[in-house]
């Protein structure tokens, strides 16, 4: 039989160079060199003669795809089957069995096995198998890589912050996201609530389901009502077809309430029994929907002292509070705006495709550590979006920041401005104070400024101040 076995599978691998790798596992000699001979052309090929010697095989170098027989002395393929996919999960296993061994055949399968064919082996069938078991996991691969992307747009890598205020938030989003509890989130404007929500959502179970956000204080009671339950055709004036809400059509995923603080009494006692019963009708519907949700809600007021006013439902509270986050304001976190600065002029630069992102001189970023964010992480992202674009050079520099926020900054900041300074003068200033502050440790004082240790080792060098005696490491 002319042998072009394998040559379809090694271009449904997709990979231009490089064969794909397989390990043939038979005790019996004739099938495992007879696999080999027909495998080699378009297969890196190796063999093994037993579990064992399989098992040593893959330690030394994993393959894309196990050929095993199932019935061998010293062990059974299954059992091999068990290791091997244990120690390697994403190579796949195709088995032999003998002819008529169905059960065989099930129980591989419930065990990993890519696939199975029967004994004496048919090479174009072998080579369709073998083409289909790369191409699935060719497949497996790239989902993977998608499902990768995904964590990192909206995952804990998408929330910047190393301070122990954030180090804090991403304890509670690892620890509540894997479960089916409602979370409350809860902070100032601005400050990453609907990012909290996304990541709560991504790192689920439910990440592949839906993620359906609602504004609640953007809609009046009943056009709210209508949105998160749905409508029947002619419920209302303007009802002129059926309507999904947004509790159906979070099935499977999360749904994210936000400003759920600004949702009118009558709406709370519905949103109530909805979290109680995990069932709702749709507005002038009957049937009665169950839903398979997850809440996850936001607010920006202090909700328990909404409800010691009598505004929102104590009873809704607690459903919703099931686990808090509260969300620091930027100004708890100063020590967070050089990454977030960072962070914002790379986002800038790949959006707007100019290349390398800016950089922000020292004594700029100085004053934006000074400034007191009301807006928190949002002001700051404007400003710096508005900086990148407003200034000239590669530089960003004290007089790129927006004036308002340079005068609060100043107010606020012992160390901000003189009037009639140079800015050389005042980025020194500002320097050699923060060093005194720092008691002369120069990796505090870099820290405090937000810039690299090693550009204010230079700037103290070149305005010739020496390092501090028994300090020279720091
Ligand atoms: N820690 C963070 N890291 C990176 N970006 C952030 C962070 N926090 C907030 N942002 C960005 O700031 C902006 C505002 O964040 P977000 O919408 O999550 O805030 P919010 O708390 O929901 O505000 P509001 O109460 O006004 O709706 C968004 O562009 C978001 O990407
Ligand atoms: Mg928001």
């Amino acid at each position: 039989m002319e042998n072009n076995t394998g040559k379809t599978a090694a271009r449904a691998a997709g990979r231009g160079a490089g064969k794909p790798s397989i390990l043939v596992v038979d005790d019996e000699r004739n099938t495992r060199e007879g696999l080999a001979m027909a495998l080699r052309r378009d297969w890196d090929v190796r063999t093994a003669e037993s579990k064992d010697a399989a098992l040593a095989l893959l330690a030394e170098a994993p393959a894309d795809v196990m050929l095993s027989d199932v019935r061998m002395p010293g062990g059974s393929g299954l059992e091999l089957l068990q290791a091997a996919r244990a120690a390697h999960p994403r190579m796949a296993c195709v088995l032999l069995t003998a002819y008529g061994s169905v059960e065989t055949a099930v129980e591989a399968m419930k065990l990993g096995a890519a696939d199975f064919l029967t004994k004496p082996v048919n090479l174009d069938q072998l080579d369709i198998v073998l083409a289909r078991t790369l191409r699935t996991r060719a497949l497996e691969r790239e989902n993977r890589e998608l499902r990768k992307r995904l964590d990192d747009r909206y995952g804990l890598e998408n929330i910047v912050g190393s301070s122990p205020e954030m180090e804090r938030v991403f304890d509670v989003i690892r620890q509540a996201a894997p479960s089916q509890a409602t979370v409350l989130v809860e902070g100032p404007s601005g400050t990453g609530k609907e990012l909290v929500a996304q990541a709560l959502h991504h790192l689920s179970p439910r990440a592949a389901g839906p993620f359906v956000a609602v504004h609640c204080a953007a809609l009046s009671p009943t056009l709210l009502e209508s949105e998160l339950f749905g409508h029947e055709k002619g419920a209302f004036t303007g009802a002129v077809a059926q309507s999904r809400g947004r509790f159906e059509q979070a099935g499977g995923g999360t749904l994210f309430l936000d400003e759920v603080g600004e949702i009118a009494p009558e709406v709370q006692v519905k949103l109530l029994r909805v979290l109680e019963t995990r069932t709702f009708e749709r507005v002038g519907g009957s049937e009665t929907l169950r839903a398979d949700f997850r809440i996850v809600a936001a607010t920006n007021r202090d909700l328990k002292a909404e409800v010691a006013a009598g505004r929102f439902r104590e009873d809704l509270y607690y459903r919703l509070a099931v686990v808090t986050i509260r969300m620091p304001t930027l100004a708890e976190r100063a020590g967070d705006v050089p990454m977030l600065c960072d962070h914002f002029l790379k986002q800038f630069a790949s959006e707007s495709g100019t290349g390398a992102a800016k950089r922000l001189e020292p004594a700029a970023l100085a004053l934006l550590q000074a400034y007191p964010w009301p807006g928190n992480v949002r002001e700051l992202r404007n400003a710096v979006e508005r900086m990148t674009v407003l200034s000239r050079g590669e530089t960003i520099t004290v007089a790129d920041v927006p004036p308002e926020i340079r005068d609060a900054a100043a107010a606020a900041a012992p160390a901000g401005a003189v009037p009639g300074e140079s800015l050389a003068d005042a980025e020194k200033r500002q320097i050699l104070a923060a060093l005194e502050r720092a008691g002369g440790n120069r990796s505090k004082a870099a820290d405090e400024l937000g810039i690299n240790r090693r550009t204010l080792h230079r700037k103290l060098a070149a305005w010739g101040v020496p390092p501090r005696r028994g300090a020279a490491a720091r």
